[in-house]
């Protein structure tokens, strides 16, 4: 593989383009990590310059080329039961929500949900917390600007070292075991995966269709690649699409500095909408 110079030029080209495109604001740091996350890339299409590959990815129709952009410049990381706090506020939380809940229907929205490991973990959580989970109502929404992450989710198969940290009685009770080539694989149990929908969008460009509120949103480590502005807009949508009393969960690392009218922080980048 030979290098290829990035000229500031078109790195200004492949900013305003994510900008516009989605949302994304890359800093005038990133450009050493678009270069080098982009080389193969170019390598793989036999391209001699970032300004061929500028102009087949503003020219891909399909919007694939798009796609793999963001994945290459962005982050998928992700774990089951990320933000320990969070989930012990929920377990406080419950009680109040089972008691509004007298149609026993519970509708979440995982929004940028990687791999899957955010509404499983949901699932995981309320089955093992929410009696008589059963019989209640629960569907998930999980959507995630990648296909290749989703497509992850969608099988819901993950290696023994991802599940290592889980409860053993929470292993056996959502997860079949199954050997893939000498390598034990985990995969979500049918009955948790069929309470999830999985959809590829975009959170910044993509219009807003709901129809119904939700209980929960959670949009964890998402928000950290938006600038000011995507991030006012989107935080308020999320704020229409919740009901009064309902929590909107960020990471860890993510704060608002807006929506303090309708947005009341209780700890741990927990939301609550007034
Ligand atoms: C770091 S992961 C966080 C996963 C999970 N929420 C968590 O906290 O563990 C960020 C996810 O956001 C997705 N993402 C980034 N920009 C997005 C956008 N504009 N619309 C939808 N998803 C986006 C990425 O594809 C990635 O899967």
């Amino acid at each position: 593989m030979y290098e290829i110079e990035l000229k500031p030029e078109e790195f200004k080209l492949f900013r305003t383009y994510i900008y516009e495109k989605v949302g994304i604001s890359i800093s005038e740091e990133k450009q050493t990590l678009v270069k080098g996350r982009l080389s193969k890339r170019l390598n793989e299409l036999e391209l001699k310059s970032f300004k061929e590959y500028y102009n087949r990815l503003v020219s891909d129709t399909t919007g694939d080329e798009l796609l793999f952009f963001v994945s290459a410049i962005s982050t998928n990381v992700t774990s089951f039961f990320r933000e320990e706090t969070q989930w012990k506020w929920l377990q406080g939380y419950l009680p109040e929500l089972i008691s509004s809940k007298r149609d026993k229907k519970i509708r979440i929205w995982s929004a940028g949900c990687s791999s899957g490991e955010e509404p499983y973990t949901i699932l995981m959580f309320l089955q093992n917390y929410l009696p008589d989970f059963e019989s209640w109502d629960i569907k998930i929404l999980a959507t995630d600007i990648s296909s290749k992450v989703l497509k992850c989710a969608i099988e819901g198969c993950y290696e023994s070292t991802q599940i290592e940290q889980l409860p053993k009685n929470m292993v056996m009770q959502s997860f079949e075991k199954f050997d893939a080539k000498n390598e034990m694989k985990y995969q979500i149990k049918s009955a948790l995966k069929k309470r999830v929908l999985f959809r590829l969008y975009n959170l910044v460009t993509d219009e807003f269709f709901f129809k119904n509120k939700f209980d929960m949103i959670f949009c964890r480590n998402v928000m950290i690649y938006f600038d000011d502005k995507t991030r006012h807009q989107l935080v308020g949508r999320f704020a229409q699409l919740l009901p009064k009393g309902s929590p909107l969960f960020l990471g860890s690392s993510e704060s608002l500095t807006t929506h303090k009218e309708t947005l009341k922080l209780l700890g741990s980048s927990i939301y609550q909408k007034l």
